[in-house]
This record gives structure tokens, sequence and C-alpha cells, in this order.
């Protein structure tokens, strides 16, 4: 399984903001769709591409398109704050959703909520901003997979070394783009030093 980490510069700024307790709700928003922009633009940087004949203003030339259509899905919650980036990039990009939550007697993931397009050959980008146990983003995986899924891949805020290895386990097909590898998970399954409930931060539920 491939983990790529989105070390450029402004991708680490934009953490940064995202990671400081004092970050307030509009800020934590926006900067979140910063960041996103940098995510899905790594997570297309191998999409294939269709050579395309075009006449500029001055003259015949050879460009390309993309080569393959684009599935955005986003997990609930947090996965909405990445939604508007990923469509901004890619406005043909067909939208799933996957609502999912722990069950508290049995820790497994419980869907309350899905909806899918058509994904067989397009390259899918499940949009999960905490990778944290890698329970909910495995699921989303077994889910997009049955409906014909081959081509995923995992946009992510920040991953725990955790979730890296529980996906691993579980779909070593999948890639994993972040903007940061954090040290480990408390005894809540919050990813430390992480930033927190992502979902709280984007929606003012503290
Ligand atoms: N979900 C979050 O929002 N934050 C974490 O640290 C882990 C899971």
């Amino acid at each position: 399984m491939s983990v790529t980490q989105v070390d450029h510069p402004l991708a680490q700024h934009y953490l940064t903001t995202l990671r400081d307790r004092n970050t307030a709700t509009p800020l934590f928003r926006e900067t979140t769709r910063r960041l996103a922009y940098l995510l899905v633009a790594e997570a297309t940087s191998d999409m294939p591409r269709t050579p395309k004949q075009i006449e500029t203003p001055l003259e015949p030339t050879s460009a390309s398109v993309l080569g393959k259509p684009i599935v955005v899905v986003a997990v609930f919650r947090a996965g909405l704050g990445l939604i508007d980036a990923a469509t901004d990039l890619i406005p043909n990009a067909r939208i799933g959703y996957a609502g999912v939550q722990r069950n508290e007697e049995t820790a497994e993931p419980m869907e309350y909520y899905t909806k899918f397009p058509t994904m067989t050959d397009a390259r899918v980008l499940i949009l999960e901003p905490m990778l944290a146990t890698g329970g909910s983003l495995a699921w989303a995986c077994d889910q997009v997979k049955q409906k014909g899924a081959t081509d995923i891949t995992a946009v992510c805020v920040v991953s725990a070394p955790e979730g890296i290895a529980f996906m691993k386990g579980r779909h070593p097909d999948v890639r994993i783009v972040t903007a940061a590898i954090d040290r480990d998970l408390s005894e809540n399954f919050y990813i430390r030093p992480g930033l927190g409930d992502m979902g709280d931060r984007l929606f003012g539920t503290v």
C-alpha cells in the first residue's frame, strides 16, 4: 500500500493552523478547504491522461485531458469539509456520501446513510480527514469496492500509524494521501498530537 505525505510548505502551514486549538471555526473551515486543494492535487497526480488536439487562438496544438472519470466520496461528517475543494478542482466529479458511526457495544462501524454514483472505471477519492483506527475508512472502501471501484485513493488530513497499519491489512491496494502521520491514538481513539475532533471544529459543535 502506498502512503504519500504531502510535505509542501503551504500544506504544513495550513496544518499548523488546523492543529492550533485557538483557531476558531470560520478560519478552521477555510483552512481545511485550502489544504484540501493540495491534498486532492496530490491524490490525482498519477491520473491517466488522454491526448487531445485543440486549437489555441494562434495554432493547433497537442494537449491532454483527464483519462478517466473521478468519483468523490465524503465520509460523514468531517469529509464534508473537503468536498468543496474537490468539486472546485474537478467540476465533473460524481459525488457519493458515506455515513458511518461506531457501534458503542461492538466498536464496529455502523452504516446510517450511503448514496453512491456508478464507480466502475473511475478514480475514487475517499475523503476521510482523520484516519484514526482505520475502521471507517476500511468500511468505506468495502462499500465502494462492492459498487465496482478498483482504483481508490484515500484523502486524509492527519493519519495515525494504527490506522495506516489497519488499512495495510484490510485494503493493501488503496493509496493514502495525507498531510501528516502523527504519533499514536489516545485511549478514546483521538489522534495525538492531532487537531481534536475535526467534525466539531468544522461545524462548531464543540
Ligand atoms: N476523528 C477526529 O475528528 N479526530 C481524531 O483525532 C480522530 C478521529
